[in-house]
């Protein structure tokens, strides 16, 4: 089998080394069950998924958390191929309900807790959520019958690497090793999905991104929190000396990586999913500050995270030489993008600012920023 290059029309094409081969698309409809899709990489994955498959349903299940935001879906909305469903995913009556309606061919789980610095506070519901959710999902699958189950994970199981190693990266058979609540609830779905396969062969995948950027990213994460406290000329809380490296993704990415991974990547695989783009977080915000025109005297030094993870980094090579994806976005673009995004789209962050979002943010920031 040569290695899958792409789609374009009807025709998918092959490389074979010395050349192409192009094979006649074979389109089915597929219903897709996108979980957690109001939030940031679930809601560009349903526009990526409405706009490349038209054929395809597309159902978004959701308990609109704090972190999901229905007006992201506001033009998914008016497609007659997608529908809105609010429920949580580890209440097991409501699944069964949604598997009866809809007979899903594909179920992509993006629901999950997903912030740090929250699990780090409570780690409760990080564990109901992200693991005991992928139990309840996975179960409605073996009841129900499914094409493939995917699991959206994170580098972060993988614990972290050191800062003069720059040698290392992570690969798939990196060991699982992980720092903070979010990560080991993360690691702990990654392995009994693993499980479900080798005891039930129930048809599953599992992708491990490194961190991501781009429209909709909530506000209490890096990027998004530096652009908005920026641009109204606050203090830009970075933890320790800044120095933590992340390997950054632009969203729509790795929308493309789960896509082809769902529909041509092998079941019971693990694929890391990233670009090569490490910066150290001071670097990150100083870029941020370029583009907005700020000063660096924004920045704000504050106590750091406990168990502060210092790099991440990924190897992408095995989905780039089992599916040829490769990343379209550099990041120097990514983040201008991004960047001009939050300053056409303020109404959509400003309404979270001014909300709940405003108790979380003085209850984690208020002591740091006055030290
Ligand atoms: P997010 O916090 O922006 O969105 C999470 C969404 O899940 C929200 O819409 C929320 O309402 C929903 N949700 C939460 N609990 C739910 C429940 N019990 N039932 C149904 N819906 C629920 O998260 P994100 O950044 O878009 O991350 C999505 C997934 O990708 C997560 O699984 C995360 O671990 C993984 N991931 C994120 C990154 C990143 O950089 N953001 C990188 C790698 C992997
Ligand atoms: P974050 O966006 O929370 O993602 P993750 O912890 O999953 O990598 O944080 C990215 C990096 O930025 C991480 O090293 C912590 C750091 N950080 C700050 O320095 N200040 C902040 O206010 C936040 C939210 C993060």
């Amino acid at each position: 089998m040569g290695q899958y290059v792409g789609i374009c029309g009807s025709y998918e094409y092959y490389f074979y080394g010395y050349y192409f081969q192009r094979r006649e698309r074979i389109v089915e409809e597929m219903n897709l069950i996108v979980t957690g899709g109001a939030g940031f990489i679930g809601s560009n994955f349903i526009y990526y998924e409405l706009e490349n498959h038209p054929e395809d349903r597309v159902i978004c299940l959701d308990k609109l958390t704090y972190a999901g935001n229905l007006s992201t879906l506001e033009e998914a909305m008016k497609s007659p191929q997608f529908r809105f469903v609010k429920g949580d995913i580890a209440d097991r009556e409501c699944v069964e309900k949604l598997f009866e309606e809809e007979h899903p061919d594909i179920v992509v789980n993006f629901a999950a807790e997903s912030h740090v610095d929250r699990s780090i506070e409570d780690p409760g519901i990080f564990l109901m959520t992200n693991v005991i959710g992928t139990e309840v999902l996975m179960d409605a699958c073996r009841k129900y019958g499914i094409k493939r189950y995917h699991q959206v994970s994170t580098d972060e199981v993988y614990g972290d690497l050191p800062l003069d190693r720059p040698d290392l990266f992570f690969t798939e058979e990196t060991p699982i090793h992980t720092s903070s609540p979010y990560s080991a609830s993360k690691a702990s779905a990654d392995l009994l999905v693993l499980a479900y396969y080798r005891t039930f062969r129930l048809p599953v995948s599992i992708t491990r991104c490194s961190n991501n950027y781009g429209p909709f990213h909530f506000p209490e994460k890096l990027i998004p929190l530096m652009i908005s406290r920026a641009l109204a000329d606050e203090p830009l809380p970075v933890y320790g000396k800044g120095e933590n490296v992340r390997d950054w993704l632009y969203v729509v990415d790795h929308c493309s990586a789960i896509d082809l991974v769902i529909r041509k990547g092998r079941e019971g695989e693990v694929y890391n999913i990233g670009g090569h783009n490490e910066r150290t977080n001071l670097e990150v915000v100083k870029t941020i500050l370029r583009e907005l025109g700020k000063p660096e005297s924004l920045i704000s030094y504050v106590t750091d995270r406990p168990g502060h993870d210092m790099r991440y980094a990924i190897d992408p090579g095995k989905i780039h030489r089992e599916l040829g994806w490769l990343p379209q976005t550099k990041f120097d673009d990514g983040i201008h993008r991004t960047v001009q995004w939050y300053l056409e789209h303020r109404e959509w962050w400003e309404k979270i600012l001014s909300g709940e979002y405003r108790n979380y943010f003085d209850h984690m920031y208020g002591k740091r920023l006055q030290q």
